[in-house]
């Protein structure tokens, strides 16, 4: 059975922590679901850690439906969030619920997630009403990264951070199931997570949220490009990768791969007609 939203919201109420992870593939979705993994993010950072951009501001909403897709398709018990990409919930209300809809539909996740705080409540107050959970976003939210000038932890001055608190109580009023708190002060983050009844979801926001939410590119050491402070490399699979690779290559190089126990025989009667047709030049050309 499928985790819901009140399962979700479940275990808050009930003190479990929530494990969230991006997935974009099949094999990934497949093994964070045996890892036991109760939530998986079709997130726009996919824009960085697969197609290799420096944001996550190239990524359209076809992509995220591809890879959602996919990631539904081959799971039976996580939640599936799929992110709403830049600037297709940002025009209305009605634009936001038509491409939620979408994901829903052709990418068959359970959730959307999308970006902002206070600014963002009639979006997701329309999105809700329409029957689609929402996963709200706020802290730094990296579609913003160029209003931001950079990826920036946000909330540290007195404005800012109530600002922050402000966004948090609009979306869950707004009817948000849950919320992400990027780059947030864990201070800040811990009092976001007593004021609401919604599993507040960290990354960069310290111990003390609801649940936390990482890329698995960065979890396993997997994107070289710089590595977050707010990540842990539980393995180097990048390194493990890159070794593999080059001894395959060596391999290939020296004829030490393929050997007999990767070929496929033939009949040693079969081999010499054949040999026998060449010779009479009665082979088929
Ligand atoms: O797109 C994503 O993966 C995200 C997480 C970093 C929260 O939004």
């Amino acid at each position: 059975m499928r985790l819901t939203i009140r399962d979700l919201q479940k275990m808050k109420a009930n003190g479990e922590r929530i494990a969230m992870l991006t997935a974009y593939d099949a094999i990934t979705a497949r093994t964070s679901e045996a890892a036991g993994v109760p939530m998986l993010l079709v997130g726009d950072t996919l824009g960085m850690v697969v197609q290799g951009h420096d944001t996550t501001i190239p990524v359209k909403l076809d992509h995220i439906i591809y890879h959602a897709e996919i990631v539904s398709r081959v799971t039976q018990r996580p939640l599936v969030v799929g992110d709403l990409p830049f600037m297709t919930y940002h025009i209305s209300p009605e634009q936001a619920l038509q491409n939620a809809g979408r994901l829903v539909q052709e990418g068959g996740v359970g959730a959307v997630k999308l970006e902002g705080g206070e600014y963002m409540a009639p979006t997701i107050r329309r999105i809700v009403q329409a029957g689609i959970p929402v996963m709200a976003h706020i802290g730094l939210t990296p579609q913003s990264v160029n209003g931001f000038g950079g990826f920036r932890v946000q909330g540290k001055e007195v404005k800012t951070a109530q600002q922050l608190l402000r966004d948090a109580e609009a979306v869950q009023n707004a009817g948000a199931f849950a919320v992400v708190l990027e780059l947030v002060p864990a201070p800040l983050a811990q009092m976001i997570t007593k004021r609401l009844s919604i599993p507040t979801i960290g990354i960069g926001a310290g111990p003390h949220c609801d649940g936390q939410v990482q890329v698995y590119h960065d979890i396993l050491a997997l994107f070289d490009a710089f590595v977050p402070k707010h990540t842990r490399q539980y393995a180097k699979v990048g390194d493990t990768m890159r070794s593999a690779i080059e001894a395959y290559v060596q391999d290939v190089q020296s004829g030490a791969f393929p050997t007999a126990a990767n070929s496929f025989d033939m009949n040693p009667e079969v081999v010499q007609a054949l040999h026998q047709a060449e010779v009479n030049g009665s082979g088929d050309r």
